[in-house]
């Protein structure tokens, strides 16, 4: 189904819609209606019962601005750029990159420097796709994708609107630390917005400015910590290495995690152990994995932070979309947090038993310091102590020469007193090292739209209906009274829906129009049970019963009032259909017609 489709079914149905519309619009921006909010909450939902609670991981909800040294930090002032041309005709700004990879073969110019671009757009005559001006010769700037402001008046601070989760949860590690008891490995997950603004939003949910993640930074010792990768081990996936990307004739690898992580084709064992998990968690919400695959990224292509990093995508629209990023951070973060905030950000590792160790180590002579070197003799006693630890033959000589407050110093062998001292060490302070798996919720649900898309017929009837799994789907159940001039059965109808909303389900109420009708609305939005309430379900002397039908098949069956809650809400945790039909008396499908 194409991306403009499911954009219109979207706004028609309630899923989502370009938000301000009454001002104008505002690109980049949109809001959840009804269904899509439901929808998005049900795959947070599943993401927090899989990442966080099956994984024995912690939530947090850090704030959405931070101040601007946090930034300084992790490297997004810097670094966390998009590449802009701007039109010298008519002033609309466009992603250069992605103006050459629409011409070109190439599909991934973003890792290509700026100046290759420039050569690419004017080798290949690309034209301002607003206005047709030629853009060759016009300059391509790194232009940072953070939304800058100010917190508080006055002498305000500068801050930015978080581009990632991940900060929030990286600059409370000292005390994130502490709750774990200093213990690795733990993980710590968030889900909520993060802003970038981007050059040229599109494609519906798919590059937004304001949107949500669902990240999870799992905490290791690199040289300890293993992940139970035999829970995964045997889930298949297809894999599409830098290398082969690169290879003229580059193929997918179809392989296990098991053996994937064995052969190095992924190279952190925890990388491999969250494919596997984000694979089957993928096949629970209903991605299709016939359309699913993780792709590496290419050395040029990976965010400042990552050694490493694996893709997950989806084809939507005959394009591969990603929709989760599995990077190896190592101890990218906490190492620039803990260089540039004030408190510690490492653990503590204990060893099993203490170690003798010899250290090197000086004791400067601070009376001949200060006069020899003023104010900067702090500072050469310092770099003396760096030195001892580094290079501790630097002092075998006469004098030893530092680097300190900008200059070169000769400072005498004998005044730095150089010793080694054997000293017992009970542990050491570790900087641990981060996985991070961060998906992006709007990018899955609208994955899960276009994979649900689907057409059909049903009693000589063409439909559209979204098969989503009943997790995720917007609305549970919809009840339907047949008609609704027979009191008793807008009287059951009314109960019905009251008991299911009372067990927890969303409940959609229709008395309006045919039954066929009525089922069709609901297929539309992929709600995966319609419940009908008919004559012969209150007529006899036996319990009341409904028919309950499936979106998919357009099979009936008919069950006893008092049992559907209970079944419903079994169905909706996982369980078939197929039990029921085997249990209860299966309906006629032509129902829907009358
Ligand atoms: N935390 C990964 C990302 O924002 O892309």
């Amino acid at each position: 189904m194409a991306s403009e489709a499911i954009v219109e079914l979207a706004k028609r149905r309630g899923f989502f819609f370009g938000s301000n519309g009454a001002y104008g619009g505002t690109a980049g921006f949109y809001t959840f209606g009804p269904q899509g909010a439901a929808l998005k909450k049900n795959v947070e939902d599943a993401w927090r019962d899989r990442f966080t609670i099956r994984e024995g991981n912690r939530e947090i909800e850090a704030p959405t601005i931070m101040p601007e040294p946090v930034f300084e930090a992790s490297g997004h002032l810097d670094t966390f750029d998009d590449m802009l041309v701007e039109c010298p005709e008519c002033g609309e700004s466009h992603r250069a990159d992605h103006l050459v990879e629409a011409v070109t073969e190439i599909e991934d110019a973003e890792a290509l420097p700026g100046s290759e671009v420039e050569e690419l757009i004017a080798d290949n005559d690309i034209a301002c796709p607003s206005c047709g001006t030629a853009l060759a010769g016009v300059t391509v700037e790194d232009f940072n994708l953070m939304f800058a402001t100010d917190i508080g008046p006055g002498d305000a601070q500068p801050g930015y609107l978080r581009p990632e989760t991940a900060q929030g949860i990286f600059v409370e590690f000292p005390r994130l630390k502490e709750y774990a008891r200093g213990n690795l490995p733990f993980g710590i997950t968030q889900i909520g917005p993060a802003y970038r603004n981007e050059i040229s939003p599109r494609g519906g949910l798919l590059r937004l400015r304001e949107f949500t993640q669902a990240e999870l930074e799992q905490f290791i010792d690199p040289e300890e910590d293993e992940p139970p990768l035999d829970r995964v081990r045997d889930v298949s996936v297809r894999l599409y290495p830098a290398t082969e990307q690169q290879a003229e004739d580059g193929e997918y690898v179809e392989t296990t995690v098991g053996e994937a992580v064995d052969e190095g084709t992924i190279g952190s064992p925890w990388v491999g152990y969250y494919l596997g998990v984000a694979k089957r968690w993928y096949d629970r919400i209903g991605v299709d994995l016939d359309r699913f695959r993780f792709r590496q990224h290419l050395a040029g292509e990976r965010a400042h932070y990552a050694s490493d990093c694996w893709d997950a995508e989806s084809e939507v629209d005959g394009d591969w979309i990603e929709i989760a990023g599995f990077s190896y951070r190592a101890d990218y973060d906490l190492s620039k947090h803990d260089a540039h905030g004030d408190d510690a950000f490492t653990v503590f590792k204990r060893y099993d038993e203490p170690k003798t160790v010899e250290r090197a180590t000086v004791d400067p002579d601070m009376s001949v310091l200060g006069p020899e070197f003023g104010g900067d003799a702090a500072a050469v006693a310092e770099a003396l102590e760096t030195l001892a630890e580094r290079d501790p033959d630097a002092f075998d000589g006469e004098t030893v020469s530092v680097e300190a407050a900008g200059e070169t110093h000769e400072v005498d062998a004998d005044v730095a007193n150089f010793s080694v001292e054997t000293v017992t060490e009970n542990g050491e302070h570790l900087t641990p090292h981060v996985v991070e798996p961060s998906f992006g919720v709007g990018r899955t649900v609208q994955t899960l739209l276009a994979h649900a898309y689907s057409e059909d017929e049903v009693d000589g009837e063409e439909r559209t209906y979204l098969s989503l799994e009943p997790e995720v789907a917007p609305q549970d159940a919809a009840v339907f009274p047949l008609v609704t001039n027979d009191d008793r059965l807008t009287e059951l109808a009314d109960r019905v829906a009251t008991d299911l909303r009372e067990a927890g389900l969303a409940v959609a109420y229709d008395d309006s129009g045919s039954i066929g009708r009525r089922y069709r609305r609901q297929d539309e939005i992929g709600t995966p049970f319609c419940v009908t309430i008919d004559r012969d379900g209150i007529e006899g002397d036996g319990p009341e019963t409904v028919t309950v039908r499936e979106r998919d098949s357009a099979a009936q069956v008919r069950v006893p009032a008092e049992e559907l809650a209970e079944e419903l809400a079994a169905l909706r945790a996982g369980g078939e259909f197929d039990a029921l039909v085997d249990r209860y008396e299966t309906v006629a499908t032509d129902v829907e017609t009358n």
